[in-house]
């Protein structure tokens, strides 16, 4: 049988990298990248063409005949787009969807919460899933919860600021909100297996590896570390006026560059309201909403636990800090 032709855009990024790494470690999968042109010169895809990885040079918002041109011929291709440019992929969908495409995967890759007014993420993410039922486009749609390496906290030592985009020791409500946590490696392991299987065609897939509680976190973190980190309570009423005023200063941003520091606020607030007060990210939660569990679909897979990843990486100072280039001020 010849191999699955597999097109992934988002290669050069964080999500991205992963899943190119998973699709090329499985040798039943015929893989190349779609990068934009400004971005050939950049280190990530240099290090991407070493690989011998065909690059195919489109950007997701070019027009729609000259995209279905590019994808022409894939059967699977997958978005890991940046969370600021979540509705760049329509034009995508439509060039998938006239291509004949065999399975779409849209730039997913987030926590469990429902559509319609928790997470403006996850409601653009929902308009291009939309999109893609309005064309009949065989999908996969593939969340991950939260990634280990953002669900680090600050060690009074100071030994785990170094993957932290902002250092805290913040503990929201009661600390008892259980949230679906995934290592950042592993989703590109999961999202091989995924696109090879008919059982997940047209369905939406959870990968994870723990279920934690905030105060599960601390309390590993303090275990495994033998430091004590005093947790900063932030409770309910504290964080409300936190949400709005992060909502109302992303309203009122009208700057046009992607990754702006009030669309971080944004994201970062809805995210802490949705995992921790709302309790949207669980494997109960995901279930309900329809979710195929990728733990019962791939019982031979052992993903990373986050104790796994505390001991053999960030206490070792073996973790990597995500988004490099990235400053918050
Ligand atoms: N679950 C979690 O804990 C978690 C954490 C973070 C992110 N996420 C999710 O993961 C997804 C991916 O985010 P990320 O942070 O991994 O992304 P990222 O590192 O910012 O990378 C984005 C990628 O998209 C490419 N890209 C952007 N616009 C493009 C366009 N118009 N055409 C072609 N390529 C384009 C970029 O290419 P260039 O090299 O050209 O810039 C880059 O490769 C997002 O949906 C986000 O919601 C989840």
């Amino acid at each position: 049988m010849s191999r699955q032709k597999v097109l992934l855009l988002g290669a050069t990024g964080e999500t991205g990298g992963s899943i190119l790494n998973g699709l090329l470690a499985d040798k039943s999968l015929n893989v190349s990248v779609l990068i934009r042109e400004a971005s050939l010169e950049k280190p990530a895809t240099k290090a991407i063409a070493s690989r011998n990885v065909p690059i195919i040079v489109g950007d997701s918002t070019a027009d729609v005949a000259t995209l279905t041109s590019l994808v022409k011929g894939f059967d699977v291709v997958i978005s890991a787009i940046d969370a600021a440019s979540q509705l760049a992929q329509a034009n995508l969908v439509d060039a998938a969807a006239a291509a004949g495409v065999k399975r779409f995967v849209p730039c997913g890759f987030m926590t469990i919460v429902p559509p319609g007014g928790i997470m403006l993420l996850r409601d653009q993410k929902e308009e291009i899933n939309n999109r893609i039922f309005r064309n009949h486009l065989p999908y996969t749609i593939i969340d991950v919860g939260f990634w280990h390496i953002l669900s680090v906290l600050a060690l009074p030592s100071g030994k785990s600021d170094y993957v932290m985009l902002a250092p805290n020791a913040n503990l929201f409500g009661d600390g008892n909100a259980p949230n679906l946590l995934t290592h950042l490696p592993d989703i590109g392991k999961f999202v091989a297996e995924i696109v090879k299987d008919p059982r997940t065609l047209n369905k939406r897939v959870v990968t994870w590896s723990d279920e934690l509680s905030q105060n599960q976190i601390f309390d590993m973190m303090e275990d495994v570390s033998g430091e004590k980190i005093e947790r900063q309570h932030v409770s309910e009423e504290e964080f409300k006026p936190q949400l709005a005023a992060a909502r109302k200063a992303f309203e009122e941003d009208t700057s046009s560059e992607g990754m702006r520091l009030t669309s971080i606020m944004l994201h970062g607030s809805e995210y802490a309201n949705s995992k921790f007060f709302r309790r949207d990210n669980t494997l109960e939660n995901a279930k309900y909403l329809g979710y195929l569990d990728a733990r019962e679909l791939y019982p031979g897979f052992k993903p990373t636990t986050f104790r796994e990843f505390l001991v053999n990486e960030l206490l070792p100072g073996r973790a990597e800090r995500p988004y490099p280039n990235l400053k918050i001020h």
